[in-house]
């Protein structure tokens, strides 16, 4: 990394001021010096440090400074990220750059988001939101306070009443209490179709996660984030996937909670699904003009996680 610093940065030794290499506490052993003569680099002054901990920040990151005196502005360093990483800590930089960025990832059942939203944040230091999982919160409050789900002003009182945040670690929680397998029940996934399709309640629901994407710095997947919660989400990404391969996903998922389930019966459902959040009349799903279709059918969970990041540090030089 020392190397490719100076490298793309035309930095001579004799330029170079110090060097300050920090790992994050995961880190239990870092050379800096090592590395430093590995380059030819013997005259140097360097320091080593450990980082802080920093909630929401990546794991296992080193980070190496270099302070030059050779004229040039900091506005024309290149900074360099390796395996994965595609720019500075968020709390490093101001909340109008890049680093604060939301994501916005959206697609049908199955498609992969989560997982891939989910990978993201944490190879970027970013917060994560499944919209999901809060139309899944008020379908499971409805249910199990008998709540008549055709009942579209009673459900919507019942959402404006529920408090969502997310904790450090991005779990969602309602009322403080993080939300667990009791919201992905067989039972939850027939009812959040038609739970989620009441405008009155989407507005309620939308208007909770826009407070959360607020300070910035948040991927969220759901089915209407690049078109209506995050409008101006720099980045905008519609997963698609074959309805088979996807129904394939959510059969391992429901076998691993222990639901006994056929794969046909999950095609059918994803089909009808599909068809109901399409097809409703409150932002029904579909990609915002400016998102990019990345198609999963046939990618590995990495592939497509490695292959946004491109897209990101892409739209990142261009901005
Ligand atoms: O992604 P999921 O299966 O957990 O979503 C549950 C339901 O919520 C799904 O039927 C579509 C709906 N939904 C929505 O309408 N808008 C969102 N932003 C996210 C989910």
């Amino acid at each position: 990394m020392l190397a490719l610093i100076m490298k793309e940065n035309a930095v001579r030794e004799s330029e170079i001021v110090n060097i300050i290499f920090t790992a994050t506490p995961d880190i239990n052993a870092a050379f800096p010096a090592e590395a430093a003569r590995a380059i030819g680099l013997s005259a140097v002054p360097l320091l080593g440090a450990q980082e802080i901990e920093v909630v929401g920040a990546p794991r296992l990151c080193v980070r190496v400074v270099v302070f030059v005196d050779n004229g040039r502005h900091r506005d024309s360093v290149k900074h360099i990220y390796l395996r994965g990483a595609v720019g500075l800590r968020p709390d490093l930089v101001g909340v109008q750059t890049f680093g604060m960025l939301n994501v916005a990832i959206d697609g049908p059942a199955g498609a992969g988001k989560s997982t891939v939203a989910k990978g993201i944040a944490l190879r970027m230091g970013l917060r994560y939101l499944d919209t999901g999982a809060m139309y899944r919160a008020v379908t499971w409050l409805a249910l199990s306070q008998g709540v008549d789900l055709q009942d579209a002003a009673i459900l919507s009182r019942l959402a404006r009443e529920m408090i969502f945040d997310l904790n450090a670690d991005s779990q969602l929680t309602l009322d403080g209490r993080v939300l667990g397998n009791e919201i992905r029940t067989p039972l939850v996934n027939v009812s959040v179709s038609l739970v989620s399709s009441y405008e009155e309640l989407r507005e309620v629901i939308v208007e909770k996660q826009r407070k959360l994407a607020l300070r910035g710095g948040i991927v969220m997947d759901g089915r209407d984030i690049g078109t209506t919660v995050l409008k101006d989400a720099p980045v905008k990404i519609f997963l698609v996937a074959d309805p088979r391969e996807r129904a394939r996903r959510r059969l391992v998922e429901l076998r691993a909670l222990g639901h006994d389930v056929d794969l046909e019966a999950v095609v059918l459902q994803i089909e009808q699904r599909d068809y109901f959040d399409s097809h409703r009349a409150v932002s029904p799903l579909r990609p915002a003009s400016d998102a990019v279709i990345v198609d999963t059918t046939n990618l590995e969970v990495e592939m497509v996680i490695s292959h946004i990041l491109d897209i990101i540090a892409r739209k990142k030089d261009a901005i």
